[in-house]
């Protein structure tokens, strides 16, 4: 009980500065980018042609990355999951308006999924006009994995939370980023400006994340420190996690997928252990004092971690073999 109330506290005086949050984390509506800045303008003369043109560049694209980008869409389109599970955090009230004023963490959700939701949109729209997947098989993914949420390990605990997003921003960061870069030695100009600027946003979300742990770092580090090694133990899963195709069950399509991910280089292990190493920098974990000795174990365990996860997956052998997916079906390149 006593625990609980100093993680309430906590939240509630890191809800002070939300609006600072907002302010230098996030862009307001009227100055974002929108998924139509970056497709075809359907109300264009020359809309056609520039869907002829998807059309034609995308033939270039292989297997794995059609597997890779429609996984990637099918996670930022179950964002209703995501918003709903972060609205359930203990500090987080969404009716309570106090004076007129919103709840700063229902703010900073609200807002944060308002960026986000873009993102799916932007991606899906494209797939469609590529021509090279099967989008209903796709939209059926979709809408079971929104059927089937989540399950982060995570809790109500927003310290858990923060540690969850402060990683997973990272991860879609630098796999939009790698699926771009893939794209543009295709030559696939627009669908490579699709996922930088994709990969903006994730990298803004992940430094107000880490922003938000490394404040709570000085308020509560022993209880902060236990959260990001019960996060670390658990393994930080993809939202994704339960991600299936039609007709089959939960699990198997998720590691298909992440398979073709290592396969291409578009999210490893190694950037697993990267990213652990990143946060451990950041958070400078090495230096964290007056510690219980319950938290100082967890610090020794998370210093030592990204040697002891390398070590680990230099023995991990990825499958070769695509695995057929009914998403990317008859009109897909083997
Ligand atoms: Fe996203
Ligand atoms: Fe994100």
């Amino acid at each position: 009980m006593a625990l609980k109330n100093v993680r309430l506290e906590v939240m509630k005086t890191v809800e002070k500065s939300i609006d600072e949050f907002v302010d230098k984390y996030l862009i307001p509506v009227e100055e974002i980018w929108q998924p139509t800045d970056l497709l075809p303008n359907s109300q264009d003369e020359g809309f056609f042609e520039e869907v002829t043109q998807i059309r034609e560049e995308a033939k270039e694209l292989g297997y794995d990355f059609w597997v890779v980008l429609v996984a990637d869409m099918v996670t930022e389109e179950a964002l209703p999951t995501y918003e709903s599970w972060l609205m359930d955090m203990e500090g987080v009230e969404q009716h309570g308006e106090m004076k007129g004023k919103q709840n700063g963490w229902a703010k900073w959700i609200r807002h944060w999924t308002g960026e986000e939701n873009r993102h799916g949109d932007t991606l899906n729209k494209y797939l469609y006009l590529s021509g090279r997947v099967d989008m209903k098989e796709i939209e059926k993914t979709t809408q079971y994995l929104i059927n089937d949420g989540f399950d982060i390990g995570t809790g109500r605990d927003p310290y858990r939370n923060f540690v969850y997003t402060s990683f997973q921003e990272l991860a879609t960061n630098i796999s939009h980023k790698r699926v771009g870069q893939l794209a543009r030695k295709k030559g696939n100009k627009m669908l490579a400006k699709m996922c930088n600027i994709i990969a903006g946003d994730e990298m803004r979300h992940h430094l107000a994340y880490r922003e938000f742990v490394k404040t709570i770092f000085e308020y509560d580090p022993s209880e902060m420190m236990l959260a990001f090694e019960d996060m670390m133990k658990k393994k930080i899963v993809m939202p994704a996690q339960f991600i299936r195709e039609s007709g089959q069950g939960i699990g198997e399509a998720f590691e298909n997928f992440s398979n073709a991910a290592q396969r291409l280089g578009v999210y490893t292990t190694q950037d697993y252990i990267e990213i652990l190493q990143k946060l451990n920098d950041f958070w400078e974990i090495d230096k964290m004092t007056a510690l219980t000795d319950k938290a100082e174990k967890a610090r020794d365990y998370l210093m030592k971690l990204p040697d002891r996860m390398t070590r680990i997956a230099e023995r991990i052998k990825v499958p070769q073999d695509p695995h057929q997916f009914a998403w990317v079906g008859a009109n897909g390149t083997l």
